[in-house]
């Protein structure tokens, strides 16, 4: 297994982060993908934690990263700050190394050490309950929408984390700005790849 590298990221390394994270969700879930371009946002948006962001170096090259923002759940006026991460990919020549759980793994000890209570997702539901993430309904929580499904999930960073928390969760508002106009403007920085209609896409 080669040496992997688990940091923070360094500015001059913004393109490089966000061209990896194109490749890796390129067709995955519509034609193209605007998740790059949620990257560059992030970081300049004031809910961006980059003490818990990471990326995984492998031969000089980054191959992964995880990007963390605040998030809160509210039950009527009762308000829980907590956190939620996206994305989270690997390079697709990298990916099934254990790159990915290795990011997970080491930015949730991270985010305990810091004393964040929980992190609540919406993410592959095969993926993260071998992590220890369940569906939020287990929690009492549910969606701003008051929804929940399996791609909805939590996990608590102590025990007890979210005793007593119930209510709908909210995420940044970056995620809703990350429209597709805007990010394909943006893709224009980035070597062309072909939008393509495949199966298993959702849009
Ligand atoms: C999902 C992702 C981050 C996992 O990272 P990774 O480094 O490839 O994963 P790891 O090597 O740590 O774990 C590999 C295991 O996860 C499984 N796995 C990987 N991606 C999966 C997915 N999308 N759904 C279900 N299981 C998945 C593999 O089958 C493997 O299982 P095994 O150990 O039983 O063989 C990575 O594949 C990726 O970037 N995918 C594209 C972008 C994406 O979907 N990101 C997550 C958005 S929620």
């Amino acid at each position: 297994m080669e040496n992997i590298i688990i940091r923070e990221e360094r500015e001059c390394e913004w393109f490089e982060t966000e061209y990896m994270t194109k490749r890796a969700f390129w067709n995955l879930h519509m034609p193209g993908c605007n998740e790059h371009y949620l990257v560059h946002i992030l970081r300049y948006n004031n809910d961006y934690i980059s003490e818990l962001s990471r990326v995984a170096e492998v031969d000089g090259k980054i191959v992964g990263t995880i990007m963390y923002s605040k998030a809160y759940v509210m039950d009527g006026e009762n308000r829980t700050d907590i956190i939620t991460f996206g994305p989270l990919c690997i390079d697709p020549e990298y990916q099934k190394r254990g790159i990915g759980g290795k990011l997970l793994e080491n930015t949730m000890q991270v985010a305990r050490e810091q004393g964040y209570r929980a992190i609540i997702i919406f993410g592959e539901p095969e993926y993260y309950p071998r992590y220890g993430f369940k569906p939020c309904d287990h929690f009492n929580i549910t969606t701003k929408d008051g929804k929940n499904f399996d791609a909805f999930m939590g996990i608590e960073l102590a025990p007890g984390g979210l005793d007593g928390v119930k209510g709908k969760f909210y995420e940044s508002n970056v995620f809703d700005d990350c429209n597709s106009d805007k990010a394909d403007e943006y893709d224009k920085e980035f070597p062309y790849m072909e939008k393509l209609k495949l199966p298993g896409q959702w849009a």
